[in-house]
Formats: C-alpha cells, sequence, structure tokens
C-alpha cells in the first residue's frame, strides 16, 4: 500500500470514467480494424510473395485523412513480422517522412533499422547521398531477401525534396540480383500522384490502392469498438456514438476526428464531475474544437482583416445578424477613426469578406440587388464568442464600449 500523501485526495475526488485513456489516443493501433478487411487483404495479397522470396509490386496507397492507412499497415506489418518472426524471407521497415523528410534522413533511417553490424552503422552526418545509397545497396544484397520499405505521408519529403527519394530507392532494384526492395508509398494528398515525373509515376505507382472516407455508420462501428475497450459498461450514454459518428461523417469520414470527439467528450465529462458521457458533453467537444480551429485562423489574421471582422461582430452584436457590404464598411470606417487605423477601400474590404467567407469565419452570399448592383448578404459563421478572441487584441480595447448605429437592413 502507498503511503497516504499529498496527492492522495485528488486521486480519490477524480472520477475517471476511462478505463485506459490511452485506448482513446490516436495513437493506439487496435487489434481490430473494423471495414477495412478488404484493403487489408488486398494489401496482403500483394506482398505475401515476400514470404517466399517474391518481390511484391510497389504500392500507392491514397485516402484522405483519417481513413486508416497508418494503422492498416502497422497492422500488416505486425502480421508479418509474426509469419517471419526471424526475417528469413523479408523485413518489413517503416518511416514516417513527416519526422525524417531529408533523402540523407530518410536513407539514413532505412540503413539503420537495416544494419545490424555496428562496425556498419552509417553516421548521422557526413556521408554524401550517394555513399549512403552504395552502402545501403550492397548490405541489402548480401542479405539475399525482400525489403519492404513503407514511408507514410511521402507527400511530406516530396514537397521539400521532389521525387529525389523515389528514384534513389526504385533505382536500387537495378543494382541487385539476390536481393530486392519494395515501396510502400502512403499519401493523404489524393492529387500526389500529378506532381510525379512519369517515371517515377510507373515506378511507385505499380498498385494503387485508395483508402475511401468512413461512412457514419462505419464510423460508429469503429466507435463502438473502441468504447468496449475504453470504458465500463454504462458509462456512455445510447446518442454519444452516433452523435460522434455523425458530426465526424459531415466533415469528411475522419476516424482520427470522430476518436478525437469521443476522447474530449470523456474529458469534459470527467472535469465537470459528471458520471456518465452524454450528447451534451459531445456537443460541448464539438464547440471546443471548432473554437479552438476558428481561434487559430483569427490569430494570424491581419490587422485590417481583423477590422473588417470587428465591424461584422459590432454589428451582429446590435441585432444585426445578416448585413450588406456597405453596413460593414460603414462601421468599419468608425471602427479605424476610433483606433487610429488606416482607412483602405471598400472595394478592398470586399475583397477581406471574401477571404473571411473562404476561411469559414462568415457567410457571404452573393445577392442581385437592382439599381445597387450585385451585393453580398453577410453573416457570421464562427461561434459568437469569436468576439472574445479579438477583444483580447490590445487594438480592439478601445473599441469595448463602441456600438455601431443600426444600419441600412436587408429586409
Ligand atoms: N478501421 C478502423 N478501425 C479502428 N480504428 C481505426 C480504423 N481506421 C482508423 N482508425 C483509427 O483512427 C485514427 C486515424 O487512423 P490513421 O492514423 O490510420 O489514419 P491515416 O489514414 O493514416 O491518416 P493521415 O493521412 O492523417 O495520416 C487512428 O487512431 C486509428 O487507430
Ligand atoms: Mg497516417
Amino acid at each position: 500500500m502507498t503511503e497516504s500523501n499529498i496527492f492522495t485526495q485528488y486521486l480519490k475526488k477524480r472520477n475517471s470514467l476511462v478505463k485506459n485513456k490511452k485506448i482513446l489516443q490516436s495513437s493506439y493501433v487496435p487489434e481490430n480494424l473494423p471495414h477495412r478487411d478488404d484493403k487489408i487483404n488486398e494489401i496482403v495479397e500483394i506482398i505475401a510473395p515476400s514470404l517466399e522470396r517474391d518481390k511484391p509490386s510497389n504500392i500507392l496507397i491514397i485516402g484522405k485523412t483519417g481513413t486508416g492507412k497508418t494503422a492498416v499497415m502497422n497492422y500488416i506489418g505486425k502480421e508479418l513480422k509474426k509469419a517471419d518472426p526471424s526475417e528469413e524471407s523479408c523485413t518489413f521497415i517503416y518511416i514516417n517522412c513527416e519526422i525524417v523528410d531529408t533523402p540523407y534522413g530518410i536513407l539514413y533511417n532505412i540503413a539503420n533499422q537495416i544494419i545490424s553490424d555496428p562496425s556498419r552503422k552509417i553516421p548521422f552526418t557526413g556521408w554524401s547521398v550517394d555513399k549512403i545509397l552504395s552502402e545501403l545497396t550492397s548490405y541489402i544484397e548480401e542479405k539475399n531477401k525482400i525489403f519492404i520499405i513503407v514511408l507514410d505521408e511521402i507527400d511530406r519529403s516530396f514537397q521539400k525534396n521532389g521525387d529525389d527519394i523515389f528514384y534513389y530507392l526504385t533505382s536500387i532494384n537495378d543494382e541487385l540480383k539476390n536481393s530486392t526492395v519494395s515501396i510502400i508509398g502512403i499519401t493523404n494528398n489524393t492529387k500526389f500522384t500529378d506532381f510525379l515525373s512519369t517515371r517515377i509515376k510507373s515506378r511507385l505507382g505499380e498498385e494503387k490502392i485508395i483508402f475511401p472516407p468512413y461512412s457514419v455508420e462505419q464510423l460508429q462501428d469503429i466507435l463502438y469498438e473502441r468504447a468496449k475497450e475504453a470504458f465500463e459498461e454504462g458509462i456512455l450514454s445510447e446518442g454519444v456514438i452516433p452523435y460522434c459518428a455523425a458530426l465526424t461523417a459531415q466533415d469528411g469520414g475522419d476516424a482520427r476526428r470522430a476518436l478525437d470527439l469521443l476522447r474530449m467528450s470523456a474529458d469534459i465529462a470527467e472535469r465537470n464531475g459528471d458520471k456518465n458521457i452524454s450528447e451534451a458533453h459531445v456537443k460541448s467537444a464539438k464547440n471546443k474544437v471548432e473554437m479552438d480551429a476558428v481561434a487559430e485562423i483569427v490569430r494570424t489574421l491581419n490587422m485590417q482583416s481583423k477590422m473588417v471582422l470587428m465591424s461584422i461582430i459590432k454589428n451582429t452584436e446590435e441585432g444585426q445578424s445578416t448585413m450588406i457590404t456597405g453596413d460593414v464598411y460603414s462601421t468599419y470606417k468608425v471602427l479605424c477613426e476610433i483606433t487610429g487605423t488606416t482607412v483602405i477601400t471598400q472595394r478592398r474590404v470586399a475583397d477581406l469578406i471574401s477571404e473571411l467567407d473562404m476561411l469559414g469565419i462568415i457567410h457571404a452570399r452573393v445577392k442581385a440587388f437592382g439599381r445597387a448592383g450585385r451585393t453580398k448578404e453577410i453573416e457570421l459563421s464562427a461561434p459568437k464568442n469569436i468576439a472574445d478572441l479579438l477583444k483580447s487584441d490590445e487594438l480592439f480595447k478601445e473599441l469595448e464600449h463602441y456600438k455601431p448605429p443600426k444600419q441600412t437592413t436587408l429586409m
């Protein structure tokens, strides 16, 4: 028994609704991946020959974020290891190119996962890419087997270095007689192949596998499966999972977001000291996620855009939930005057309004308005408390008590 200490009381008071927090984290790889059997089978069929030392085709896996690409490859890697525990026929190597993104870094990582002989390890820096490549090639050749190299998030390396790394890796095979290298590239950029040179495209994309976004029902199954492991029975109210799934499916079927939402709902319920997790907690979690995203966008806006946004907020706060560009501009001019900010033209303000619309903070619909020509009907789409984010900005302190007069209305 641990002696009582200053933490004891806190720990007792804290009510934990989650059996094991790790299970809801996105780094956790579950034993079972619902709705990915077909993709797993497709990949296994392609790489199975490696267990008989036959070279499998290179594979390119494409799918939007959170569609299970990394989870599936990790799972297959583990199973491959079970099929060939001493790696006699086949070695599986996984590299995340978001973490290691230079050709040197990638080759260095591959080499040091493969090379067991300490005297032949490759130094962290100092060698040329050609030297590392030739050492790696001769080591691979000596091993007389298949190497499957998974390059996750390959678009990251591509953005920085073009297709050099694919060229190096796919050309290793030209030098090999006894061993071969197969590449499995993973990307969430659906246009990735458009950027590759024809030569790399045909080499890398010998087999292309698409991971589609999950449907509402599929997200529900994934969440149910995870919830079984993570929560004691009766903790989750019935509607929680369908609600998390529905909210996430609207946003593109991303399992990571669905899990994040469930985890955050549990956190909120715990912090409130509630005994169950309900749909209200999911709603709060969703608001928090949206607010965080909006806060990030607002933080990076330039001063003029903030001023335009503030004008829209001020009008909204005065009961005008929809307005036209002219209404925004009238308020904008006054706000600039109070704060001593340079006034830009209505034309430029209209451009900034379009930008805010694209960022999803406001809605701006074009509305034909007879003689006045085309104008826009504008309303705030971000959560109401977005104003607090702006008000914390030094510049807006002086505007706290300003109330714009009622403007021309759309009615
Ligand atoms: N079919 C599934 N069953 C259970 N969990 C899943 C499934 N698909 C994805 N997940 C979980 O969702 C989260 C995101 O999945 P994963 O990391 O594989 O996405 P990804 O396609 O690699 O996304 P990204 O392109 O952003 O890297 C992980 O926690 C993963 O365990
Ligand atoms: Mg991934």
